[in-house]
């Protein structure tokens, strides 16, 4: 049905670009301003007391004293695609050359970038369900069908995976590529094992489809070992991986990566019209992050996170009602709650948001909109003090509407 983009808004300032069918069809973007006074594990919006904004002031002045040039003209931020070759080679094994990669606007452009090279309307892009609510909206804003795989405890179920391509290629439809976040998965926590990574592979090599690994929280692991990127597992230039230093050193930098075959990055860079990723933000990220000192800040963060992450464990422990499930992540920024199935957490947000708390309801994650009884827990920005009250009002708040509904 064709969508009238006129019908109901004053728009006569409006370009004709948004005024194109596919802009008159989007939905409305986020509002990431929490309430004041509300205590939130809404959004996963990284730690901000641990910006290293004074190292990175020192970093500036020292790009400005030493290499004003590059990082005021247009152009790639060369100096951090050094920096990645040998970040990624050291930490992964792998082999690579700056032509294996691509600094992004954030691994959020990779994601678009990605959709522009694959995805012309009516594409299928397979996911985890739930997944990132972000990554959803990218591929439905290049107007793909979003088809959803369940996950459990150990990641993507692959037998579900396998089925659902083979099942989708026999109705003729074309499956441009499948998305994961193979590593402390956002929203559940999750991390898919070496067997299931390997088996993942299997599949996407059987149907010959690309796989697009997003490795946000990669980098923060507490406690244990994960196996190893898929990019890095991949022995058929099947995998697209991205990463991003959002959660790692910066969000406001805006900086991310994608990574894999020269003859797709070499397309991707092709499709990337933009002047360079700001060779300002990423010349003096270079800066900052030479001599190891990202490394060792990415372990101050993993304190904070584990810290933050035990704390909430505890408090679930404590406040959760019986029948109430949820994850325990090795490492990023989110749990993954299961209440029993009657409540209804969309519903129960108001209640909550009116007490003081706020959550992302399940369904948020779902391009099916379901998981009515789940709840996404962030517990990455919020003040670590802030926990446990938090916790006990959304136990309150759960348990009030348990009673009201029995
Ligand atoms: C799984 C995942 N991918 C990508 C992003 C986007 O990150 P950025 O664009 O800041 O690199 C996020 C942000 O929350 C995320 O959770």
């Amino acid at each position: 049905m064709k969508t009238d983009p006129t019908a109901s808004t004053n728009n006569s300032e409006w370009s004709l670009d948004l005024l194109s069918h596919r802009a008159a069809n989007l939905p409305a973007a986020f509002n990431m301003s929490g309430a004041p006074g509300v205590i939130s594990f809404s959004y996963g919006l990284p730690d901000e007391a641990s910006f290293p904004a004074a190292e990175l002031a020192q970093a500036t002045a020292e790009v400005m004293r030493d290499a004003p040039g590059p990082a005021l003209q247009y152009g790639a931020p060369d100096p951090l695609l050094s920096y990645l070759v040998d970040f990624i080679g050291r930490d992964q094994g792998l082999e690579l050359t700056t032509k294996n990669l691509l600094v992004t606007v954030g691994s959020s452009q990779a994601l678009g970038l990605v959709c522009q090279l694959l995805v012309d309307p009516g594409d299928y892009v397979v996911v985890e369900a739930p997944t990132f609510l972000g990554a959803v909206r990218t591929f439905l804003n290049a107007e793909a069908e979003v088809v959803e795989v369940p996950l459990d405890n150990e990641g993507i179920l692959i037998e579900e995976l396998d089925q659902t391509i083979t099942d989708l290629k026999a109705a003729g439809k074309r499956v441009k590529f499948i998305y994961t976040i193979p590593t402390f998965q956002n929203p559940t926590g999750v991390t898919l094992g070496l067997e299931r990574r390997k088996a993942l592979l299997a599949v996407a090599k059987k149907h010959q489809v690309l796989v697009l690994e997003d490795d946000a929280y990669a980098g923060l692991i507490f406690e244990g070992e994960v196996p190893p990127w898929l990019w890095t597992l991949d022995q058929d230039n099947l995998v697209l991986h991205c990463g991003t230093f959002s959660k790692i050193l910066a969000a406001g930098l805006r900086l991310g990566w994608i990574g894999g075959p020269p003859e797709l990055i070499s397309k991707i860079a092709a499709l990337k019209v933009d002047g360079g990723t700001s060779p300002f933000a990423g010349n003096i990220a270079a800066q900052y992050a030479r001599d190891g000192r990202l490394e060792k800040h990415i372990l101050k963060l993993r304190e904070i996170y584990r810290r933050k992450r035990d704390r909430t464990l505890a408090g679930l422990e404590r406040y959760m009602p019986d029948g109430a499930r949820w994850t325990s992540p090795q490492g990023g920024f989110f749990i993954w709650l299961e209440l029993p199935e009657r409540l209804d957490t969309v519903k129960m947000l108001r209640d909550a948001i009116t007490a003081g708390v706020n959550y992302t309801p399940g369904p948020a994650c779902f391009a099916s909109r379901k998981g009515k009884n789940t709840i996404r827990l962030a517990f990455s920005h919020l003040p670590v003090e802030q926990i446990e009250p938090g916790l006990r009002i959304l136990g309150e708040v759960i348990q009030r509407n348990l009673t009201a509904g029995a």
